[in-house]
């Protein structure tokens, strides 16, 4: 397996031999300029002159694929990336089962594989627009540094599902391609193709929130178009997913040192108790239920992602060999599930119950669980950090029911335990549970962007370490005068 060096002579960054396939690249470079038109319009708002450390993918090695540098975003070099072939590789699951991956787009499944790439590619923009006001309240140039590094990779990722559609899928492909330039997030006529990614990101909370849960979405997404029988594809996926994990960091971590400097600050002024919230936002710090209401969304908004718990849609593109499960190599079955099942939990009589349903319907739900599992382990981190400082309190994942728009639930109220309520309790105790107009404006008040090296906001703890190991007052951003 040959690590192929990234090719700078284009302008476009590849490392999948463009200058030799003319065709694919006049594609691209025709329109490469509605992109930076969509960059300038719709990216960070008021920072396309900043000078900004952000790392650039250089190579697919994982030793060594991306160097720092300061660049003003419009300049960054958006690039085609796909992780190395892996010669003899072969469709892991579904119908094709050990048949040689495909390199070409089997007919057959064309219409099906076009909507993956498109629906994966939507999101990508989208979340660069949801983010694009953060930049004027950003609580340090670290965290300044962090969201735009996430805003030009997700961008990256645009590109990505942009070059398997120019490539594979002629005229349509382009005809997808310009249009993931034209829909814009929350806009009433022509909206993101996700409910999540129409939703505000208002405040830096959300932000952490948001690539904590619904980036983490993407990557369960990532993760099973990686182990697609088209090879591209997986490819592809395979090498965004490394980009990923920065933007998993990113929230995991930014919530974590939120979490951090509320507990230190209730310890300094001895307040023992988390429930005493007006006491402990005097001292400008969230307090810990409202970040659980704010995890409660994001997380709920993040399971309809997943679609409906039993879907023909989902076991038709497992059975087809183009989406698979979470590291579907590494599980020991027949990898077709003709007969197996899975325990879903649906809404049988009025009532949450566990039903067990055909395997490859449930293919949504068992991804959904896979997510599940992975967010528990954040909270789980999280709570080490509350106990740690000794704040009797512990975040928790709300219940499956709570709060959905889609799927098996979405005609219910469920509280975050799980108990179904009518809807005169849900409309009297829902703010007990999601986010408030209150609480929205008690968060929006402490977002006063810091701007000096090495100072942060009162409302969230610095980082232990630097990005790419920069001493704490390094200067991440330099915003143009
Ligand atoms: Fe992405
Ligand atoms: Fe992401």
């Amino acid at each position: 397996m040959t690590i192929q060096t990234v090719d700078y002579t284009t302008k476009i960054p590849n490392n999948v031999n463009l200058t030799e396939d003319r065709q694919v690249l006049r594609a691209l470079e025709s329109w490469h300029p509605g992109y930076i038109d969509w960059w300038l319009d719709m990216g960070p708002e008021g920072f396309q002159d900043a000078l900004v450390y952000l790392r650039t993918a250089v190579s697919v090695d994982p030793k060594g694929w991306a160097k720092f540098d300061y660049v003003k975003m419009p300049n960054y070099r958006w690039g085609i990336l796909l992780a190395p072939k892996d010669e003899g590789r072969t469709v892991p699951f579904g119908r094709h089962y050990g048949e040689p991956a495909w390199q070409e787009v089997p007919g057959e499944y064309r219409a099906m594989l076009r909507r993956l790439v498109v629906i994966q590619g939507d999101t990508e923009p989208a979340s660069v627009e949801q983010q694009r006001h953060l930049g004027k309240t950003a609580p340090s140039l670290y965290d300044l540094r962090n969201v735009f590094q996430v805003n030009v990779e997700e961008g990256r990722h645009l590109w990505a599902m942009v070059y398997l559609l120019q490539k594979y899928f002629g005229r349509d492909g382009r005809e997808e391609a310009a249009a993931l330039l034209q829909r814009r997030s929350g806009d009433a006529d022509k909206p993101r193709m996700l409910g999540a990614f129409n939703e505000a990101t208002p405040d830096w909370l959300s932000f952490h929130m948001f690539t904590f849960f619904t980036d983490r979405d993407g990557k369960m997404q990532l993760e099973s178009l990686a182990q697609s029988g088209f090879d591209p594809l997986s490819r592809t996926c395979r090498f965004m997913l490394t980009e990923e994990a920065h933007h998993m960091f990113v929230g995991e971590t930014g919530v974590g040192r939120t979490i951090q400097r509320t507990c230190e600050a209730m310890k300094e002024a001895g307040i023992e108790d988390p429930g005493e919230i007006d006491k402990i936002r005097a001292l400008g710090v969230i307090d810990l239920p409202t970040m659980q209401k704010k995890l409660n969304l994001h997380y709920s908004l993040s399971l309809d992602l997943f679609g409906s718990e039993v879907s023909t849609n989902a076991a038709n593109t497992f059975t087809a060999g183009l989406k698979g499960r979470f590291q579907e190599t590494k599980i020991q079955d027949d990898h077709r599930l003709e007969s197996a099942t899975y325990p879903v939990l649906k809404l049988v009589d009025g009532e949450i119950k566990r039903v067990d349903e055909p395997a490859l319907t449930a293919i949504n739900m068992r991804l959904r669980d896979d997510y599940t599992a992975d967010c528990q382990r954040g909270l789980d981190r999280w709570n080490k950090i509350i106990d740690k400082i000794g704040v009797p309190f512990k975040f928790t994942l709300p219940h499956v029911g709570f709060h959905r728009q889609i799927g098996e639930f979405k005609d219910v109220h469920a509280t975050p335990d799980g108990t179904l309520v009518d809807d005169a309790t849900w409309a009297r105790d829902k703010a007990n549970w999601l986010p408030s107009s209150a609480d929205g404006e008690f968060i929006a008040s402490l977002m006063k962007p810091v701007t000096e090296p090495g100072q942060f906001a009162g409302w969230i703890a610095p980082p232990r370490v630097g990005i790419d190991n920069k001493p704490g007052d390094f200067e991440y951003v330099k915003i143009a005068a």
